[in-house]
Protein backbone atom coordinates (compact mmCIF):
# COMPACT_ATOMS: atom_id res chain seq x y z
CA UNK A 1 0.00 0.00 0.00
CA UNK A 2 1.68 3.30 -0.93
CA UNK A 3 1.49 6.62 1.07
CA UNK A 4 -0.36 8.40 -1.63
CA UNK A 5 -3.13 5.64 -2.48
CA UNK A 6 -6.59 6.73 -3.55
CA UNK A 7 -5.38 10.49 -3.59
CA UNK A 8 -5.15 12.97 -6.31
CA UNK A 9 -1.95 15.29 -6.86
CA UNK A 10 -1.35 18.57 -8.78
CA UNK A 11 2.32 19.32 -9.00
CA UNK A 12 3.73 22.25 -10.93
CA UNK A 13 6.76 22.48 -12.29
CA UNK A 14 6.13 18.71 -12.77
CA UNK A 15 8.88 18.72 -16.44
CA UNK A 16 12.22 18.87 -14.51
CA UNK A 17 14.46 18.19 -11.35
CA UNK A 18 12.32 18.45 -8.04
CA UNK A 19 8.87 18.59 -9.51
CA UNK A 20 9.80 15.35 -11.85
CA UNK A 21 11.26 13.66 -9.11
CA UNK A 22 7.95 14.28 -6.91
CA UNK A 23 5.64 13.43 -9.77
CA UNK A 24 7.57 10.04 -10.03
CA UNK A 25 7.36 9.32 -6.36
CA UNK A 26 3.97 10.30 -5.78
CA UNK A 27 2.95 8.08 -8.90
CA UNK A 28 5.06 5.04 -7.16
CA UNK A 29 3.37 5.99 -3.79
CA UNK A 30 -0.44 5.38 -5.55
CA UNK A 31 -1.32 9.68 -5.91
CA UNK A 32 -2.57 10.02 -9.33
CA UNK A 33 -0.75 12.88 -10.32
CA UNK A 34 -1.43 15.83 -12.66
CA UNK A 35 2.00 16.69 -14.00
CA UNK A 36 1.65 20.54 -14.76
CA UNK A 37 4.34 22.72 -16.57
CA UNK A 38 4.73 24.67 -19.91
CA UNK A 39 6.63 21.81 -21.59
CA UNK A 40 4.14 19.86 -22.71
CA UNK A 41 6.17 17.52 -24.79
CA UNK A 42 8.39 16.73 -21.62
CA UNK A 43 5.37 15.85 -19.68
CA UNK A 44 3.70 13.70 -21.72
CA UNK A 45 6.99 11.72 -21.93
CA UNK A 46 7.31 11.28 -17.95
CA UNK A 47 3.57 10.51 -17.95
CA UNK A 48 4.47 7.66 -20.78
CA UNK A 49 7.10 6.30 -18.75
CA UNK A 50 4.86 6.50 -15.70
CA UNK A 51 1.76 5.07 -17.51
CA UNK A 52 3.88 2.19 -18.56
CA UNK A 53 4.66 1.56 -15.17
CA UNK A 54 0.73 1.43 -14.14
CA UNK A 55 0.40 4.57 -12.96
CA UNK A 56 -2.52 7.61 -14.01
CA UNK A 57 -0.90 10.55 -14.17
CA UNK A 58 -2.15 13.69 -16.59
CA UNK A 59 0.33 15.84 -18.41
CA UNK A 60 -1.55 19.28 -18.03
CA UNK A 61 0.12 22.53 -20.10
CA UNK A 62 0.00 25.56 -17.86
CA UNK A 63 2.22 28.81 -17.14
CA UNK A 64 1.92 29.22 -13.31
CA UNK A 65 1.84 33.12 -14.28
CA UNK A 66 -1.66 32.98 -15.47
CA UNK A 67 -4.71 32.92 -12.97
CA UNK A 68 -6.56 31.57 -16.13
CA UNK A 69 -3.93 28.52 -16.31
CA UNK A 70 -3.61 27.64 -13.17
CA UNK A 71 -7.59 27.50 -12.86
CA UNK A 72 -8.00 25.14 -15.50
CA UNK A 73 -5.32 23.42 -15.08
CA UNK A 74 -7.06 22.19 -11.57
CA UNK A 75 -10.25 22.01 -13.47
CA UNK A 76 -8.81 19.38 -15.56
CA UNK A 77 -7.01 17.51 -13.06
CA UNK A 78 -10.71 17.26 -10.82
CA UNK A 79 -12.42 16.28 -14.44
CA UNK A 80 -10.12 13.77 -14.79
CA UNK A 81 -9.51 12.27 -11.25
CA UNK A 82 -12.23 13.34 -9.60
CA UNK A 83 -10.93 14.66 -6.32
CA UNK A 84 -8.04 16.96 -5.12
CA UNK A 85 -5.64 15.85 -2.29
CA UNK A 86 -2.46 17.88 -2.68
CA UNK A 87 -1.17 21.08 -4.40
CA UNK A 88 2.40 21.07 -4.57
CA UNK A 89 3.81 24.41 -5.69
CA UNK A 90 7.26 24.13 -7.36
CA UNK A 91 7.50 25.77 -10.30
CA UNK A 92 9.71 28.78 -9.67
CA UNK A 93 12.58 30.18 -11.65
CA UNK A 94 15.83 32.66 -10.74
CA UNK A 95 17.43 35.60 -12.86
CA UNK A 96 21.24 36.04 -11.47
CA UNK A 97 22.43 39.80 -11.82
CA UNK A 98 22.28 42.51 -9.49
CA UNK A 99 18.94 44.70 -8.18
CA UNK A 100 19.11 47.79 -10.14
CA UNK A 101 19.82 45.83 -13.18
CA UNK A 102 16.15 44.29 -13.69
CA UNK A 103 13.59 46.12 -15.22
CA UNK A 104 10.05 46.07 -13.39
CA UNK A 105 8.59 43.65 -15.81
CA UNK A 106 11.25 41.24 -15.00
CA UNK A 107 10.63 42.02 -10.97
CA UNK A 108 6.78 41.34 -11.69
CA UNK A 109 7.22 38.04 -13.61
CA UNK A 110 9.90 36.51 -10.75
CA UNK A 111 7.43 37.28 -8.59
CA UNK A 112 4.26 36.23 -10.45
CA UNK A 113 6.03 32.38 -11.11
CA UNK A 114 7.61 32.07 -7.80
CA UNK A 115 4.83 33.56 -5.01
CA UNK A 116 2.22 34.69 -7.26
CA UNK A 117 1.14 31.54 -8.78
CA UNK A 118 0.79 29.78 -5.11
CA UNK A 119 -1.58 32.44 -4.97
CA UNK A 120 -3.59 31.16 -7.85
CA UNK A 121 -3.34 27.00 -6.91
CA UNK A 122 -4.29 27.77 -3.46
CA UNK A 123 -7.60 29.48 -4.64
CA UNK A 124 -8.72 27.73 -7.09
CA UNK A 125 -7.82 24.17 -5.19
CA UNK A 126 -9.49 25.11 -2.27
CA UNK A 127 -12.83 23.74 -2.67
CA UNK A 128 -11.52 20.81 -3.67
CA UNK A 129 -9.38 20.49 -0.97
CA UNK A 130 -12.25 21.11 1.66
CA UNK A 131 -14.22 18.45 0.23
CA UNK A 132 -11.25 16.00 0.15
CA UNK A 133 -11.46 16.80 3.44
CA UNK A 134 -7.07 16.18 4.72
CA UNK A 135 -5.95 18.42 2.25
CA UNK A 136 -2.25 18.98 1.94
CA UNK A 137 -0.64 21.98 0.01
CA UNK A 138 3.20 22.03 -0.22
CA UNK A 139 5.12 25.13 -1.06
CA UNK A 140 8.48 24.88 -2.51
CA UNK A 141 10.77 27.73 -0.73
CA UNK A 142 14.68 27.58 -0.47
CA UNK A 143 17.77 28.06 2.01
CA UNK A 144 16.80 31.75 0.53
CA UNK A 145 13.68 31.97 2.09
CA UNK A 146 16.34 32.52 5.06
CA UNK A 147 19.27 33.68 4.08
CA UNK A 148 20.63 36.56 1.14
CA UNK A 149 22.52 35.03 -1.74
CA UNK A 150 24.59 37.17 -3.83
CA UNK A 151 23.26 38.29 -7.19
CA UNK A 152 19.69 37.28 -6.91
CA UNK A 153 17.54 39.69 -5.46
CA UNK A 154 14.31 39.04 -6.21
CA UNK A 155 14.71 35.24 -6.28
CA UNK A 156 15.18 35.84 -2.37
CA UNK A 157 12.68 38.11 -1.91
CA UNK A 158 10.22 35.71 -3.37
CA UNK A 159 11.35 32.77 -1.52
CA UNK A 160 11.49 34.50 1.76
CA UNK A 161 7.77 35.14 0.97
CA UNK A 162 6.75 31.86 0.45
CA UNK A 163 7.24 30.88 4.29
CA UNK A 164 4.69 34.20 5.20
CA UNK A 165 2.22 33.00 3.07
CA UNK A 166 2.48 29.10 4.36
CA UNK A 167 1.86 30.20 7.26
CA UNK A 168 -0.91 32.30 6.80
CA UNK A 169 -2.68 29.59 4.75
CA UNK A 170 -2.11 27.03 7.65
CA UNK A 171 -4.01 29.42 10.01
CA UNK A 172 -6.48 29.96 7.93
CA UNK A 173 -7.43 26.52 6.87
CA UNK A 174 -6.54 24.65 9.47
CA UNK A 175 -10.61 24.51 10.41
CA UNK A 176 -11.14 22.94 7.15
CA UNK A 177 -8.71 19.97 7.65
CA UNK A 178 -6.35 21.36 5.37
CA UNK A 179 -2.33 21.51 6.03
CA UNK A 180 0.24 23.86 4.41
CA UNK A 181 3.72 23.46 5.05
CA UNK A 182 6.81 24.63 3.17
CA UNK A 183 10.15 22.94 1.67
CA UNK A 184 13.74 24.61 1.36
CA UNK A 185 16.13 23.13 -0.21
CA UNK A 186 19.59 23.84 -0.40
CA UNK A 187 22.27 22.84 -3.36
CA UNK A 188 20.06 20.62 -5.23
CA UNK A 189 21.66 19.15 -8.55
CA UNK A 190 18.69 20.29 -10.96
CA UNK A 191 18.48 22.35 -14.45
CA UNK A 192 18.03 25.25 -12.40
CA UNK A 193 21.45 24.92 -10.18
CA UNK A 194 23.31 23.75 -13.72
CA UNK A 195 21.91 26.85 -15.34
CA UNK A 196 22.93 29.04 -11.94
CA UNK A 197 26.60 27.59 -12.08
CA UNK A 198 27.12 27.36 -16.07
CA UNK A 199 27.11 31.40 -15.96
CA UNK A 200 30.31 30.85 -13.90
CA UNK A 201 34.16 30.70 -16.02
CA UNK A 202 34.46 26.92 -13.78
CA UNK A 203 30.86 25.77 -13.14
CA UNK A 204 32.50 22.54 -11.39
CA UNK A 205 35.00 24.10 -9.68
CA UNK A 206 32.45 26.69 -8.28
CA UNK A 207 30.11 23.55 -7.00
CA UNK A 208 33.06 22.22 -5.61
CA UNK A 209 33.40 25.52 -3.87
CA UNK A 210 29.96 26.39 -2.46
CA UNK A 211 29.96 22.43 -1.55
CA UNK A 212 32.63 23.13 0.81
CA UNK A 213 30.57 25.13 2.78
CA UNK A 214 28.07 22.00 3.40
CA UNK A 215 28.38 19.94 6.11
CA UNK A 216 27.74 16.76 4.52
CA UNK A 217 29.44 17.37 1.69
CA UNK A 218 27.37 16.72 -0.54
CA UNK A 219 24.89 17.99 -3.50
CA UNK A 220 21.23 16.82 -3.01
CA UNK A 221 19.73 14.93 -5.44
CA UNK A 222 15.66 16.14 -6.84
CA UNK A 223 14.67 13.04 -5.11
CA UNK A 224 16.31 13.60 -1.65
CA UNK A 225 13.94 16.65 -2.46
CA UNK A 226 10.86 14.71 -3.47
CA UNK A 227 10.96 12.60 -0.35
CA UNK A 228 10.74 15.78 1.94
CA UNK A 229 8.16 16.47 0.01
CA UNK A 230 6.23 13.52 0.38
CA UNK A 231 6.30 13.44 3.72
CA UNK A 232 4.64 16.66 4.05
CA UNK A 233 2.27 15.57 1.56
CA UNK A 234 1.11 12.12 3.60
CA UNK A 235 -0.69 11.36 6.64
CA UNK A 236 3.42 10.74 8.27
CA UNK A 237 3.27 14.12 9.38
CA UNK A 238 0.04 14.69 10.19
CA UNK A 239 1.01 17.08 13.24
CA UNK A 240 2.60 19.21 10.73
CA UNK A 241 1.27 23.18 9.74
CA UNK A 242 3.06 26.13 8.77
CA UNK A 243 5.99 24.62 8.65
CA UNK A 244 9.13 25.28 6.83
CA UNK A 245 11.61 22.33 6.50
CA UNK A 246 14.71 22.76 5.65
CA UNK A 247 16.83 19.89 3.43
CA UNK A 248 19.93 21.45 2.83
CA UNK A 249 22.83 18.79 4.18
CA UNK A 250 23.65 21.42 6.81
CA UNK A 251 24.45 24.37 4.75
CA UNK A 252 22.09 26.75 6.88
CA UNK A 253 23.60 25.28 10.26
CA UNK A 254 27.00 27.39 10.50
CA UNK A 255 27.24 31.01 10.25
CA UNK A 256 30.42 29.91 8.69
CA UNK A 257 31.99 26.47 8.00
CA UNK A 258 34.74 24.65 5.91
CA UNK A 259 34.46 20.71 4.85
CA UNK A 260 37.68 20.01 5.00
CA UNK A 261 38.26 16.45 4.30
CA UNK A 262 36.04 13.96 2.76
CA UNK A 263 32.71 12.70 4.64
CA UNK A 264 30.92 9.30 4.72
CA UNK A 265 28.08 11.14 3.20
CA UNK A 266 30.65 10.93 0.02
CA UNK A 267 30.95 8.28 -1.85
N1 LIG B 1 18.01 23.36 -7.46
C1 LIG B 1 18.23 23.97 -6.32
O1 LIG B 1 19.38 24.02 -5.85
C2 LIG B 1 17.10 24.61 -5.56
C3 LIG B 1 17.36 25.10 -4.30
C4 LIG B 1 16.33 25.69 -3.59
C5 LIG B 1 15.06 25.77 -4.12
N2 LIG B 1 14.82 25.28 -5.36
C6 LIG B 1 13.44 25.41 -5.87
O2 LIG B 1 12.98 24.18 -6.34
C7 LIG B 1 11.93 24.41 -7.29
C8 LIG B 1 12.17 23.53 -8.49
O3 LIG B 1 13.35 23.92 -9.14
P1 LIG B 1 14.43 22.88 -9.70
O4 LIG B 1 15.68 23.12 -8.95
O5 LIG B 1 13.85 21.54 -9.76
O6 LIG B 1 14.71 23.49 -11.15
P2 LIG B 1 14.08 23.19 -12.57
O7 LIG B 1 14.49 24.31 -13.44
O8 LIG B 1 14.39 21.80 -12.97
O9 LIG B 1 12.53 23.25 -12.25
C9 LIG B 1 11.76 24.41 -12.27
C10 LIG B 1 10.48 24.04 -12.95
O10 LIG B 1 9.60 25.16 -12.92
C11 LIG B 1 9.05 25.28 -14.21
N3 LIG B 1 8.59 26.63 -14.47
C12 LIG B 1 9.33 27.78 -14.50
N4 LIG B 1 8.54 28.81 -14.84
C13 LIG B 1 7.29 28.30 -15.00
C14 LIG B 1 6.05 28.86 -15.37
N5 LIG B 1 5.90 30.16 -15.64
N6 LIG B 1 4.96 28.04 -15.44
C15 LIG B 1 5.08 26.72 -15.20
N7 LIG B 1 6.23 26.13 -14.86
C16 LIG B 1 7.33 26.91 -14.78
C17 LIG B 1 10.17 24.88 -15.16
O11 LIG B 1 9.70 24.58 -16.45
C18 LIG B 1 10.72 23.66 -14.41
O12 LIG B 1 10.00 22.50 -14.73
C19 LIG B 1 11.95 25.91 -7.60
O13 LIG B 1 10.90 26.54 -6.90
C20 LIG B 1 13.29 26.35 -7.06
O14 LIG B 1 13.30 27.68 -6.67
C21 LIG B 1 15.80 24.70 -6.10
Amino acid sequence: MGRLEGKVAWISGATSGIGEATARLFAHEGAKVALVGRRLSLSRHIAAELKAEGAEVLPIACDVSSERQVRESIQRTVKEFKRLDVVVNNAGMVHVKQLHQYTGKEWDHVMAVNVKSMFFAVKHAMRHLRRAGRGCIVNVGSISSFVGQALTPVYTTSKHAIVGLTKSIALDYAADGIRANCVCPGITDTPMLREHLNVLPDPEAALAGRLRRVPMGVVLTPHDVAKTILFLSCDDSSGITGASLIIDAGYLSAAEWETKNRTAFQV
